[in-house]
């Protein structure tokens, strides 16, 4: 069970962060060609964002491009070595803040003010009471024409027992439905097989609208079976440019 005490302890006190996290990038050639080639094509038409909310940061991995793309990035996470991290990393960057919060909720963040939320490879460790408070404070913080990026385990849709990877039991429908509870647009959900058989794909990426968004419409669905084969031709394209 991936809950708030596994991950304080992984993140905080037994992780190794010598690399900030980028490690967690090499299968697709680094951090930057995980960004320009993997991520952005994903993002684009959500940036930019006068006001991010950044969930579960780590060492800033992809906060260093989110800054470019707003006005203010406010970022949240459990170990206050990660946020320690980021105020260090960011020191220079005036739209920068960064908040410990209890692993659930985000009262630092005002109702309604926020226009893009993104969390990307930490919601593949949070389990479905974590997911399901963020989402609720996700519905609160969200403007009316907001949308929120999150990546997230599959891996109780896909798993009788033990998730691999470390990955929690939160699935894909769980997201959808608490999301529709709280008054939120599931839009798009891309179910990826990373790094395990195309018939298991062990996480996602959900895209949630606020009720005016100008993208809300709905649920598509896409279940992306090679993943480890993009992440190949990014590497090996993107060792030309980055
Ligand atoms: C695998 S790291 C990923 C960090 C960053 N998103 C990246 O991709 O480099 C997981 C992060 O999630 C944070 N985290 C895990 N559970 C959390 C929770 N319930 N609330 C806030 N942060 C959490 C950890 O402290 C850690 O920074």
């Amino acid at each position: 069970m991936k809950d708030i005490e596994w991950n304080y302890r992984r993140w905080q006190e037994t992780e190794d962060w010598s690399t900030q996290g980028d490690r967690w990038s090499n299968d697709m050639g680094g951090t930057v060609a995980q960004w320009y080639w993997f991520l952005f094509p994903r993002l684009q038409r959500y940036l930019p964002a006068r006001r991010i909310l950044e969930i579960a940061p780590g060492y800033g991995r992809w906060t260093q491009f989110l800054l470019e793309h707003t006005e203010e990035l406010v970022a949240v996470d459990l170990a206050p070595r990660c946020i320690d991290a980021c105020r260090a990393r960011f020191a220079k960057h005036s739209t920068f803040r960064g908040y410990v919060n209890d692993g659930l909720t985000m009262p630092m963040v005002e109702d309604a003010s926020i226009d893009f939320v993104f969390s990307f490879g930490s919601f593949v460790h949070m389990e479905e009471d974590v997911a399901a408070s963020y989402i609720r404070e996700i519905a609160r913080v969200l403007n009316p024409t907001g949308n929120a990026f999150i990546h997230h385990s599959n891996g109780g849709a896909v798993y009788a027992g033990d998730v691999p990877r470390n990955f929690s039991r939160l699935s894909a429908r769980f997201v959808a439905d608490v999301s529709r509870e709280v008054g939120l647009l599931p839009i798009t959900q891309e179910l990826h097989s990373w790094g395990t058989p195309v018939d298991e794909p062990i996480s996602c990426i959900t895209v949630l609208a606020a009720p005016q968004s100008k993208f809300a419409g709905p649920l598509r669905v896409y279940v992306n079976d090679h993943p480890d084969a993009e992440a190949a031709y990014i590497a090996s394209v993107s060792e030309l440019y980055t």
